[in-house]
């Protein structure tokens, strides 16, 4: 099924329940949260607290994309706080194996990420343990960046490692999508679409819905 998850990371942050709250009620499945560290990524977020208190906002499933070196530090707190999915970059693990062998201990969707210049194939041994690979299509940190267009070549890549082996992994991209390029995100082989300044950058009902007829049309 194709999913459109909202970043909240361009969200009114003054007003992040009510934020989270409408872009759940216009249809968004998942809601999309973006925690940065300052040392893995170039900028600071925020962090479990914030997760922890949307909780109550929504029952809206929460794809947490942690952008945080060494992230199994986390896993448990980030678990309480009320994730279901829990994304870690696999450059930022020295043991990802057992990093995503906790998330899933802990009850969670397993998610890897991968920065715009690291190959797929990176993945072929682990890519039955995942629930879903992110697929950075701009280098992680800032929202608001224009789509890198050789990242569409790695959805294609994986899109075909994943049919080829009959396994369910999601295909989750992240960075500089909006309405204009959705289509071609899907084509490659996309099933879950996060679009932060798309969605919030403006009427955010109303983008989400606009997301979501897309998204239906394609359904694959
Ligand atoms: C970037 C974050 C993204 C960001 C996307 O490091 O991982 O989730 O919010 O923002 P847009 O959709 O504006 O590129
Ligand atoms: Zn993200």
């Amino acid at each position: 099924m194709n999913i459109i998850a909202p970043s909240i990371l361009s969200a009114d942050f003054s007003r992040l329940g009510e934020d989270v709250r409408t872009v759940a009620d216009a249809g968004a499945a998942y809601i999309h949260m973006d925690v940065m560290d300052g040392e893995f990524v170039p900028n600071l977020s925020f962090g479990i607290p914030v997760i922890g208190s949307l909780r109550a906002c929504t029952d809206a499933v929460f794809d947490v994309h942690m952008m945080v070196r060494e992230p199994v530090r986390f896993v448990k707190e980030i678990k309480a706080a009320g994730a279901d999915i829990l994304c870690v970059h696999q450059e930022a693990c020295l043991h990802l194996d057992h990093t995503v062998g906790r998330i899933r201990e802990l009850g969670m969707k397993a998610a890897v990420a991968l920065n715009p210049a690291t190959p797929v194939e990176v993945l072929t041994d682990i890519l039955p343990q995942l629930d879903m690979v992110l697929i950075m299509s701009v280098n992680p940190g800032f929202g608001g960046q224009k789509l890198i267009p050789y990242t569409l070549e790695k959805v294609r890549r994986l899109r075909k490692m994943i049919d080829a082996r009959g396994l369910a992994v999601d295909i989750e991209v992240d960075g500089g999508v909006n309405l204009d390029n959705v289509a071609s995100v899907l084509d490659a082989g996309a099933n879950v679409i996060v679009a932060g300044s798309a969605v919030f950058g403006g009427d955010a009902a109303a983008n989400t819905r606009r997301f979501l007829e897309i998204l239906k049309e394609r359904e694959r």
